[in-house]
């Protein structure tokens, strides 16, 4: 495995891979690596030749009072799983690599972002778009791998592929659990042992609302106000919980289609986010 840091050897392994016609399958992510991460590692080394993983914890996407500072990094261990994962080249830069100097231009996202995370997080999907668009600029992925936990953040990459025609397929992948079913995040190690314990009812109130659905609720109402009471009772507080259409994202009072039944919840030191998306008839 190549560790890549700087702007122009990353393009040099690139050149490289491209005249030998080799085609490449890019992870982006910000490293503290997961099953959920391997997971989109293992679906890139099933379908290209060479995997590329990104971990740059991008300052542009959080807010002034979120985590960046304490964002858990390890680089080492880190390094570890995407060798043992068959990654060929990481690339982490520096801050300074990729943001040299004063920010000139940001990408601005303005559909889709009104709700959920775009919502309580203003700015982050600017954020995220502006990272990802430099990650595809550099890397020139045919394939980039990203998973279903950050629903939203898949439907605004496809977006903005889609809208400044970069040529590359975006593929989104299932989320990865614990066995008690909560969602694999690198923040979960923020949690403290009873919020741990805890944690998993959110993925069973996400469940159970979905069941609601498919056995023939159809009332976006309805089961809004059935998963906003199966939250009541925790020991967090509910940021935002929605019942919208996927991937637009939308407010539909009689749902039919592909639905996504989403949550964010605050615990002390961590906001947790889950989703689970069902066709309906
Ligand atoms: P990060 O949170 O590190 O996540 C990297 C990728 O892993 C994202 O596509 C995310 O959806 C996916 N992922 C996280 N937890 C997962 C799980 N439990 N199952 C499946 N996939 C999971 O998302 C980001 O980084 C950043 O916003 C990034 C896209 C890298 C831009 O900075």
């Amino acid at each position: 495995m190549k560790i890549v840091k700087t702007v122009s050897a990353i393009r040099e392994e690139v050149r490289k891979i491209k005249a030998e016609g080799r085609s490449i399958g890019l992870v982006p992510t910000m490293g503290f690596l997961h099953e959920g991460h391997l997971s989109l590692i293992e679906a890139a080394r099933a379908k290209h030749d060479v995997v590329m993983v990104s971990i740059f914890v991008n300052p542009l996407q959080f807010g002034p009072n979120e985590d960046f500072e304490r964002y858990p990094r390890d680089l080492d261990r880190d390094e570890r799983l995407a060798r043992n994962g068959g990654v060929d080249i990481l690339f982490c830069p520096g801050v300074e690599e990729m943001y040299p100097g004063e920010t000139a231009m940001t990408i601005h996202v303005t559909k889709g972002i009104d709700v959920l995370c775009g919502a309580s997080r203003p700015g982050h999907f600017d954020g995220v778009a502006t990272v990802v668009m430099k990650l595809f600029q550099l890397t020139a992925p045919d394939e980039a791998f990203f998973g279903q936990k950050d629903a939203q953040q898949v439907a605004v990459i496809m977006n903005m592929v889609e809208t400044f025609n970069v040529p590359v397929e975006i593929i989104s992948c299932p989320t990865v659990r614990e066995e008690d079913g909560l969602a694999k995040s690198s923040r979960n190690v923020y949690l403290t042992e009873e919020e741990r314990q805890e944690a998993p009812f959110l993925y069973q109130a996400l469940q159970k609302t979905a069941e609601r659905a498919q056995a023939g609720e159809r009332s976006r109402e309805q089961l809004l106000q059935f998963l906003t009471g199966q939250l009541e009772g925790g020991s967090g507080a509910i940021d935002y919980v929605d019942v919208l259409t996927y991937p637009a994202l939308e407010q539909q009072e009689k749902l039919a289609g592909r639905i996504i039944f989403a949550v964010a919840y605050h615990y002390t030191h961590a906001r947790l986010i889950d989703n689970i998306i069902i066709e309906i008839e």
